[in-house]
């Protein structure tokens, strides 16, 4: 297969670039920076690979990079991260239905798969846990700045189901749950307490800790992308990829200590002191993944301790992550999407 990346350059993309080249397939890798970004420094060594620059949010850029049609465009690219979403909403809403629109438009064809990485953020705060596919989507007031990336998210997955509908473009939407592996950005509760960890600071909780989430290997996710690229049975459907195991933010932070192996002492800070008022934390984030079970034939293998050793190691052999380059006033989120 001839497969387009965007966002290739991140921490999902890169991955998902390598497990491509991997098997044998072309990629084209494209994200928004002129040079090639880090994370791509092996895979460009790898035959099949090309990268491209390419800002999906400019019509010219993507017309640009696109050259000859793909099998399947992996639409990956988007601003994440809270602190995005907090300081610069117009970013986050505009990177994400601008480009996924720009993306969409510019590639779809009846025989061209589309893939597109949505996120369990488009179910906001729906109490009922574990979310199905079809769970509603709770969200609140919107003069928050917090909801705008889940509400991204969901009107990108209207437009991604519309084009399989109106046009019969081979979409398939996946949702991440709480990604974690190297190369991630410190900027989520895994790499950051990794990152604060390994330069002796103690780790920082929000909250009490006793919210949940479920922690999901880069690994796994990936396998499950590349099943949504594959199975026929996937087209025209929505999958949450998330490891069910639920896991307090208190019980993750004590496993990534014993995997750095460390006894610091973790601090508590009030979310809202850092994240301004209109912060609202999830209490419980949990994926129903029977679906991805029986149409992808997809399960996480990857148990949180040996995840957190493999992603402790790549840190720890490469010192250039684990420096913090500028003092933040706050540490970042806690609660990744
Ligand atoms: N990491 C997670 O836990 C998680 C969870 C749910 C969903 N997702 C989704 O998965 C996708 C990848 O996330 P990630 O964790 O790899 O994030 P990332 O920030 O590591 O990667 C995103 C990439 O998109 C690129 N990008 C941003 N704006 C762009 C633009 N205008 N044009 C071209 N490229 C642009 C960035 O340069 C970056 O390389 C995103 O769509 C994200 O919403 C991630």
């Amino acid at each position: 297969m001839r497969v387009a990346v965007t966002g290739a350059g991140g921490f999902i993309g890169s991955h998902l670039v390598d497990a491509l080249l991997g098997r044998g397939d072309t990629v084209l890798a494209l994200d928004i920076g002129r040079r090639l970004p880090s994370n791509l420094a092996e895979a460009a060594t790898r035959p099949g690979f090309t990268y491209a620059r390419c800002d999906v949010t400019r019509e010219s850029s993507v017309r640009r990079a696109f050259t000859g049609p793909p099998d399947a465009v992996v639409h990956a690219a988007a601003t994440v991260g809270v602190e995005a979403y907090l300081r610069t909403p117009m970013e986050t809403i505009e990177s994400s239905v601008i480009g996924t629109r720009t993306v969409l438009r510019a590639t779809m064809a009846p025989g061209v798969r589309f893939l597109y990485l949505s996120s369990s953020e488009v179910f906001g705060r729906n109490p009922a846990v574990p979310w199905s596919e079809t769970s509603d989507r709770v969200l609140g007031d919107p003069s928050l700045h917090r909801w705008s990336y889940s509400t991204s998210k969901g009107l990108c997955e209207h437009l991604v189901n519309a084009a399989h509908a109106e046009h019969g473009v081979p979409t398939v939407i996946a949702r991440p749950f709480n990604v974690y592996g190297g190369r991630q950005r410190p900027a989520f509760v895994v790499p950051i307490t990794i990152q604060r960890v390994l330069n002796g600071l103690p780790p920082v909780i929000y909250g009490d800790g006793r919210q949940t989430r479920c922690f999901t290997f880069v690994g796994d996710l990936v396998d499950g992308l590349l099943r949504c690229l594959d199975r026929d049975a996937a087209v025209g459907e929505s999958f949450n990829l998330g490891n069910p195991k639920e896991r307090t933010i208190v019980e993750a932070i004590q496993r990534i200590l014993e995997a750095c192996g460390s006894s610091l002492a973790p601090t508590h800070e009030d979310p809202h002191a850092t994240f301004g008022a209109g912060f609202d934390e999830i209490p419980r984030r949990v994926p129903e993944v029977a679906k991805a079970a029986r149409l992808l034939g997809w399960t996480p293998t990857t148990e949180l301790p040996e995840g957190l050793a493999s992603t402790v190691a790549w840190a720890r052999a490469h010192p250039e992550w684990v420096r913090i380059r500028r003092r933040r006033s706050k540490p970042a989120s806690a609660t990744p999407p």
